[in-house]
């Protein structure tokens, strides 16, 4: 996700801004940038790559007298990490410069309405497009904030934005739509960032902007208006009582919880822009041109692995492309034999990870085609894949993956419809059905995860002092169960087995006992019964069991054990609900434990060696 830093006032802004922007370093970033008015000129400077190259471009610049200013770290999203791409950007008539944070999902149809005008464009961000939009819509006399307005209103999709012109040189407009803005007021002087790090040495007071608020910041206030119709809106002033590093975790605990709470954006990011607006249609630029796969070859290690491992069944029945998944570190010395026509797709959160990255060399040696899955644009897969899809799903600090996780299933998913449809092997129903059912979760998610958080603590304290668990599950929950095991071996250091819930009779089902619960994940779907059956196993042998289900209904009961209750969903959208509620308990474990939960030992959050 970017930074947005903002500030307006007594002080030399550019100063203030590149602290805010130090502050903000830890959300992950590839390139940065500011701008300021002096003598009513806007000037702006850019760069790629760390801050202190920034530092570098602005040392021999007079930047004293600039009192307004923003600055702006990237995490790419649209176009390669590049200064040309970096914000702030200008509108073409360098009347004015935004920053952004977020993705406009029609911003092609609008650069192309631009392009018409005779807009040029010089980067490839849909930030550019936003700011020509505005200058389009500063018709003559048409005051800054209501062309500003008019703009973000053609805007699709999630943005927090801040908005400087040297015709208001000492005026800051911020907006915000579906991603982080606050104002941070202060004596003189008021500061809009997308968290509260920016600006903490300098103020405790902060106005939390809702969705669809604008507000006009000068060094003497700030007033707030609605973007629909400029009525002005009452805001109340909260004190933040946080350290700085407790705001740098949005005030959780640990990174992981903040990032386990951060899915239902990533899973918005991920198909914004890729679904239309209808609902009825998926667009992959990353894949059009690109023949449909024979056979594909998915390979990958630890949380990616099991990503891939979920997407399997909805590659072959949604795509009627035949699937196998391997581990990256096994693949790479196997030799494999790919059939023509057969594509490898690695997924990897990092894009470093030596064993998938060997891989892709492997494969591409062989000449067969590649598609990667990263979240870390820039990174190696990313740039030595023959195309490569990004989760967006911001950076992942917490060495567990969790949001990387959901981000990269819905990607899959994605692709499994797309690929379905260019195949003709997918009905509209269930692509319908599916888009719409997406579409539902991140609302969903958002809503359920307090309760499940307090509901993982209590199962946490029941069982994080046992001696090993099983987690169990079939079909689409297989995967899963193999991930909510990941979660707690790296997690509270218990051993933990996640296993295929109809292999327990072959052996594993010795290990049961009363100190050996078992996690069953069980959704209301097509292996409701059999894995049942399983679960009433463990249970005869007094084996403590824990079902993860969603609520009766006539003929999908469980007696015996505990249940769990998640959310009913659709098909495989149940997985975005049982995963959370997976890495929460596995979350709460360790913390039960007192473990580091972001940095588990012997861990690295990126494995580069073999
Ligand atoms: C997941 O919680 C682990 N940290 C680990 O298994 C990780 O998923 C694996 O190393 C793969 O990383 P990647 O997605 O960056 O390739």
């Amino acid at each position: 996700m970017c930074g947005i830093i903002a500030y307006t006032g007594h002080r030399p802004a550019v100063p203030v801004i590149m602290e805010g922007l130090h502050r903000l370093e830890y959300r992950g970033y590839d390139s940065s940038g500011v701008c300021f008015v002096r003598n009513r000129e806007l000037r702006v400077v850019r760069a790629e790559g760390k801050l202190n190259i920034l530092e570098d471009k602005l040392a021999g610049m007079d930047i004293s007298l600039a009192t307004t200013g923003m600055g702006h770290t990237r995490w790419a999203t649209h176009g390669a990490p590049t200064e040309n791409n970096a914000h702030p950007h200008l509108s073409f008539k360098r009347n004015l410069a935004i920053v952004h944070n977020g993705i406009i999902e029609n911003y092609r149809e609008c650069k192309d309405i631009l392009l018409d005008k005779g807009y040029l464009f010089f980067s490839e961000t849909d930030t550019e497009v936003l700011a020509n939009l505005i200058a389009d819509e500063q018709v003559e006399g048409m005051p800054l904030i209501r062309a500003f307005a008019r703009a973000l209103e053609k805007a699709d999709g999630a943005y927090a934005v801040a908005l400087l012109s040297p015709e208001e040189p000492d005026t800051i407009y911020a907006a915000r739509q579906s991603a982080p803005l606050l104002i941070g007021s202060g004596a003189g002087e008021n500061f809009a960032a997308s968290d509260i790090p920016a600006f903490l040495p300098y103020t405790r007071d902060v106005i939390f902007l809702e969705d669809g608020e604008l507000a006009r910041i000068t060094p003497s206030g700030v007033d707030v208006f609605s973007i629909a119709d400029l009525k002005p809106v009452l805001k109340t002033m909260t004190r933040i009582e946080w350290d700085l590093q407790a705001a740098q975790k949005g005030g959780y605990k640990h990174f992981m919880l903040k990032e386990i709470f951060e899915q239902p954006r990533a899973v918005a990011d991920c198909f914004a822009g890729r679904v239309d607006a209808k609902r009825s249609a998926v667009r992959i630029p990353e894949l059009e041109g690109r023949p449909v796969p024979s056979r594909l070859r998915i390979v990958a290690c630890g949380t990616s692995r099991h990503a891939g491992l979920w997407s399997r069944s909805l590659m072959e029945s949604w795509a009627g492309i035949p699937t196998t998944v391997e581990t990256a570190s096994e693949f790479r010395y196997r030799n494999a034999l790919l059939t023509p026509g057969e594509s490898l797709l690695v997924i990897s959160q990092s894009g470093e990870t030596a064993d998938t990255l060997a891989a892709l060399r492997l494969v591409k040696e062989k000449g067969a085609a590649s598609i990667g899955i990263c979240n870390v644009i820039g990174s190696s897969i990313a740039r030595e894949a023959d195309t490569v899809i990004f989760t967006q799903a911001g950076p992942e600090i917490s060495v567990a993956s969790t949001k990387a996780m959901s981000a990269q299933m819905t990607v899959l998913m994605l692709m499994a419809l797309y690929w379905g449809e260019t195949n003709g092997t997918l009905s509209r129903e269930i692509r319908n059905r599916a888009l719409a059912e997406l579409a539902d979760i991140p609302a969903g998610l958002s809503g359920v995860l307090p309760t499940l958080e307090s509901e993982a603590a209590d199962l946490a304290a029941r069982f994080a002092s046992c001696k090993g668990m099983f987690f169990l599950g079939r079909g689409q929950s297989f995967p899963l169960a193999l991930e909510g095991a990941l979660k707690v071996k790296e997690l509270s250091y218990i051993h933990a087995e996640g296993y295929a819930s109809g292999e327990m009779k072959h052996g594993p089902i010795a290990l049961i006992d009363p100190d050996f619960p078992s996690f069953f994940i069980l959704p209301h779907d097509a292996h409701f019964a059999k894995t049942l059956s399983n679960l009433e196993e463990v249970a005869a042998r007094k084996g403590p069991v824990i079902a993860l289900t969603n609520p009766p209904k006539d003929g999908m009961e469980i007696r015996g054990g505990e249940s769990w209750l998640l959310p009913e969903a659709w098909g495989p959208l149940s997985s975005f609900f049982m995963l959370p509620a997976l890495q929460l308990f596995s979350y709460k474990a360790a913390a039960f434990l007192g473990k580091d939960v972001d940095q588990p030992r012997n861990l690295a959050k990126s494995v580069t060696v073999e």
